[in-house]
């Protein structure tokens, strides 16, 4: 490091704006090498455009960067990781149909010359795709086909391929969306041995607790502006709250007020058909009641719900709405029986990217919007979408703004309105703040309260333990795709979510016990 230049990266005064946003207003941002630079800011704040800037997949409008004391003006992303810029985007890019090494060495596939051709050389790609899974201990078969892998897997393929190119900075678009706790802490690892090498990481995340582990220094951003670069120790995370929201929130959580009532629904020894997935898992839903699932990464509480929305099969148990069995074969069964399904998978199952903001929340209440002669009644859409989008907040230049123009976050705003909208009695949310900012997280909780006291009935499957405590009445627990217990009242803490989530003789458990 030359003593006249400490930072690696510097980008001055960058400006973006797209049609009706100013995304990014006289951005200035200092990198110093081997630090973890952790982003922070509420969704559509302007983190992924900053980095996008950057990465030459936005075009900036002002402003000048240099890399190590360079300017450094990346057209496009093959620039920019040319010139050890690498980064893992919020939205996971990988191509399902090609295998787990063509997806890491895209663009940059290993050949061998047999006369006048060059042929891509799969043994040397596979062994060095072996190679660089064995140095970040990772266990993916380098010859599987990415689409058949879990989310997770993916995730971490997506980290792989960013170190794979020796990039002296690194930008991490939130990548631990879809990681257990147990691959976080695997990535932060990872992360700190880049550390060592001098790398900078630019760490984008909502999850405050990650921040403060990993993060040396803390920039915030609100609403395209840099509000400042501190010390991580200098913060603590209500002064974090703070700076992101402009307000205090000394409130993580509202009161649900609700008390739950009669049973509403009853699932009774359902079992997959998949002989891995869940088996037996019995309980009850009241009335006016939130019932937290929880449990590790592939504990099957995702495949649990999606059954029971009709999405999986399964071979045996019933699921009976108020006594009757519902019969629910298809998810327009469970949508007629008042069910509504807010999807873990948002980009895959959840959003039309192409549609704007109104067909995308309306698109499940379309039947209930059209009258007996078939007419649906567009202004009344267009209205009740609104509203939805405003109560959530979503940040948009207007509601015929297309979805993937949005923010990341906000993308996922739209998606729980569509399903509020639907006026479901029962509503089911995969990780519903997943990617959402600590002021929306709220405004979806008071939500949650709000249906609770109106009598609605909800099942939430989390990985955020404060979330599964602070927000349901009751909580169960699935451990190897069997339920472990149910938690009640005062017994719904940390510890005992995790002693029931790790039960069963889960590999995690049994390293525990064995040291
Ligand atoms: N391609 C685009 N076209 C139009 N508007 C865009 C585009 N990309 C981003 N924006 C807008 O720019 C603003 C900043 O978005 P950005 O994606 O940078 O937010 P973010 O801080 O990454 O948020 P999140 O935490 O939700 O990912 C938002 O208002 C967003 O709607
Ligand atoms: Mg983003």
């Amino acid at each position: 490091m030359s003593s006249e230049n400490p930072y690696i990266l510097e980008m001055q005064n960058i400006s973006k704006s797209f049609p009706g946003v100013k995304a990014l207003k006289d951005v200035s941002f200092r990198l110093k090498p081997g630090t973890v630079h952790a982003l922070m800011g509420e969704n559509g704040a302007g983190k992924s455009t900053l980095m996008k800037c950057l990465f030459g997949i936005y075009m900036k409008e002002n402003g000048e960067i240099h890399l190590n004391g360079e300017p450094a003006n990346f057209k496009n992303s093959r620039e920019a990781l040319e010139h050890g810029v690498s980064m893992i985007h919020q939205e996971l890019n990988v191509v399902p149909d090609q295998t787990v090494m063509e997806n890491i060495w895209l663009g940059r596939e290993f050949t061998r010359r047999i006369g006048p051709f060059h042929l891509v050389n799969h043994r040397k790609m596979a062994e060095e795709t072996r190679q660089l899974m064995k140095q970040l201990e990772m266990e993916i078969e380098p010859e599987g086909r990415m689409g058949s892998i879990s989310i997770s897997h993916q995730q971490a393929c997506e980290i792989a391929k960013a170190v794979s190119y020796n990039a002296s900075v690194v930008v991490m678009d939130e990548p631990t969306s879809s990681l257990s706790d147990k691959e976080v802490n695997h990535l932060f690892k990872i992360i700190r041995s880049l550390r060592e090498q001098n790398v900078a990481i630019i760490y984008i995340s909502h999850k405050m607790s990650e921040i403060f582990q990993i993060a040396d220094e803390i920039s915030v951003m609100r609403d395209g502006e840099l509000i400042t670069t501190a010390p991580a120790s200098e913060l603590d995370e209500d002064k974090l709250i703070n700076l992101m929201v402009g307000r205090d929130m000394s409130q993580r959580f509202p009161i649900v007020e609700a008390v739950p009532g009669e049973s509403v629904m009853q699932v009774k020894n359902l079992t997959s058909s998949d002989p891995k997935s869940f088996k037996n898992v019995s309980f009850d839903l009241r009335r006016g009641e939130i019932l937290g699932i929880g449990g590790l990464v592939g504990a099957q509480r995702t495949e649990l719900v999606e059954s029971i929305f009709g999405l999986r099969a399964t071979v045996e148990g019933t699921v009976s709405i108020e006594g009757q069995d519902a019969g629910i074969q298809t998810a327009k069964d469970a949508i007629h029986c008042g069910m509504g399904l807010i999807t873990e998978d948002r980009r895959g199952a959840g959003i039309f990217p192409q549609l704007n903001i109104i067909e995308n929340t309306s698109m499940p209440s379309l039947d209930r919007l059209t009258n007996k002669v078939g007419l649906l009644d567009h202004k009344t859409l267009i209205q009740k979408s609104t509203e939805m989008n405003e109560k959530f907040k979503t940040k948009t230049p207007t509601m015929e703004t297309k979805i993937r123009s949005l923010s990341g976050g906000n993308q996922q705003k739209v998606i729980v309105a569509r399903w509020m909208m639907t006026l479901p009695e029962i509503l089911i949310m995969d990780e519903p703040t997943r990617g959402i900012d600590v002021g929306a997280k709220y405004e979806i909780y008071c939500i949650m309260a709000e249906l609770a006291a109106a009598g609605k009935s909800i099942i939430m499957v989390s990985s955020e333990m404060p979330e599964l405590i602070g927000m349901s009445h009751r909580i169960m627990v699935l451990c190897d795709g069997r339920k472990t217990g149910e938690l009640e009242g005062e017994e719904r803490t940390q510890e005992n979510i995790m002693r029931l989530a790790a039960r069963f003789g889960h590999d995690d458990f049994k390293e525990e016990e064995a040291s």
